[in-house]
């Protein structure tokens, strides 16, 4: 069984970047994100409908990482403290040394490599310091962004479930793709 310890927290470096903890402050970047419809058009979580969503998201993080269950990370640009986007391990199977990967990225970033970057530190960090056999990403059929992000990567395609997620009374689909470790 996978012992996990995120205290003290984990900040990541990479060469643009760096990957902290998400804060309270991050209110206005976090509500902005998720809120938008087409940064979650493939992300089957409810938005936000107000800044108080914002801040019981950003809680729930937070308690997750002091329980050491899950992990997520604010991206941001080295220099600029705010936050841009988000990447973590949304959902830990310590029995199955087994991670999922989660994230996204405000759209005035999009297509610059940076969440690649913040993925590959993220990997890295999973595999070598948290102890994971394999890492999973889990997408929408039509997230074509994320999926090439996912084979850019190493992940291979596993599985497609067909109305395996009841969101908004939709009944959807998902795609399974692993990256196993070396
Ligand atoms: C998915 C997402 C995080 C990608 O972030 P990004 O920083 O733009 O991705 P990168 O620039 O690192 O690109 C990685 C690869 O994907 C490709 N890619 C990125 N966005 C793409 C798009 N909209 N259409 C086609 N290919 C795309 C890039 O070309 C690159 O491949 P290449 O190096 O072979 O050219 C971003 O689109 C996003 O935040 N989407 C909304 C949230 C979301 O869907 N999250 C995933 C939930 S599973």
């Amino acid at each position: 069984m996978l012992e996990l310890n995120f205290s003290p927290f984990p900040i990541l470096q990479t060469e643009r970047l760096i990957l902290r903890q998400v804060q309270l402050e991050d209110i206005d970047e976090v509500f902005h994100m998720r809120s938008n419809p087409s940064i979650m058009r493939y992300i089957p979580r409810p938005r936000p409908k107000s800044k108080t969503d914002a801040i019981k998201t950003i809680r729930m993080i937070n308690r997750s990482v002091a329980k050491n269950e899950s992990i997520n990370w604010a991206i941001t640009i080295k220099g600029n403290p705010e936050l841009i986007g988000i990447i973590g391990f949304v959902r830990i199977s310590k029995e199955g040394h087994r991670g999922e990967v989660g994230y996204m990225l405000d759209e005035a970033h999009h297509q610059k490599g940076i969440m690649h970057e913040a993925l590959v530190a993220v990997l890295k960090y999973g595999f070598n310091e948290m102890g994971f056999h394999t890492i999973e990403g889990v997408i929408d059929p039509g997230n074509t962004a994320s999926e090439k992000l996912l084979l850019k990567n190493g992940f291979i395609k596993e599985a497609y479930f067909r109305e395996n997620l009841l969101f908004e009374d939709k009944w959807m689909d998902s795609v399974h793709y692993t990256l196993f470790s070396k």
